[in-house]
């Protein structure tokens, strides 16, 4: 995992623009090169300010990005958490990548922010995504749910305290 540069704009296109990739997103796939640059664009910014943020994943035996994931500042019910992202080229699923990066990126949040929450919401229909959220060591958390554009958000963390 590696922080990404503006050269992997078609990285994150050809994996943000792929229907495959965003069957449970409600906004559906990046439409073109640009709406990918834009993305990329917010990515990198948060990583200016902050100094972490979403990584490109590449495989150590073979050149190219696989992937996206890490973790970016957010807020969930008005407090601030890191929102656990992943999103791979559908040709690398079921490898078992998402899970070691999300592990990856829960043990990296559980050191530099220990006191944030790590959540990971999806639809009630991304199973995988919800898999990949409890292999990480994330719970799902009912009490925690939402409507988010007319969509039930399911919600799985690594802690809420009261
Ligand atoms: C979600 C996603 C990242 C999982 O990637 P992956 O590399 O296939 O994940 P892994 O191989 O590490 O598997 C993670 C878990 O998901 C499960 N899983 C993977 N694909 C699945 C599928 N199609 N249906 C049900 N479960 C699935 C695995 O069995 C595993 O669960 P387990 O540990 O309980 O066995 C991948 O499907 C993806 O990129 N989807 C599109 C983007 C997306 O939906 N991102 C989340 C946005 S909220």
């Amino acid at each position: 995992m590696r922080r990404p540069t503006a050269e992997d704009v078609d990285a994150v296109f050809a994996v943000h623009g792929d229907p495959r990739t965003n069957v449970h997103n409600p906004a559906g796939p990046d439409r073109d090169r640009a709406a990918s640059a834009a993305r990329l664009h917010g990515w990198l910014e948060h990583s200016e300010e902050h100094g972490f943020g979403y990584w490109a994943v590449e495989l150590a035996d073979a050149p190219g990005v696989v992937g996206f994931t890490g973790v970016q500042h957010a807020r969930w019910l008005d407090r601030p958490v890191l929102n656990l992202y992943y999103r791979y080229a559908a040709e690398h699923w079921g490898r078992g990548y998402a899970t070691a990066g999300a592990r990856h990126a829960v043990a990296w949040a559980a050191v530099h922010h220990p006191a944030l929450p790590v959540l990971a919401y999806t639809t009630l229909d991304n199973i995988a995504s919800q898999r990949t959220a409890a292999a990480a060591g994330l719970v799902r958390r009912p009490d925690l749910e939402v409507e988010l554009n007319g969509l039930h958000a399911v919600v799985l963390v690594s802690s809420w305290s009261a």
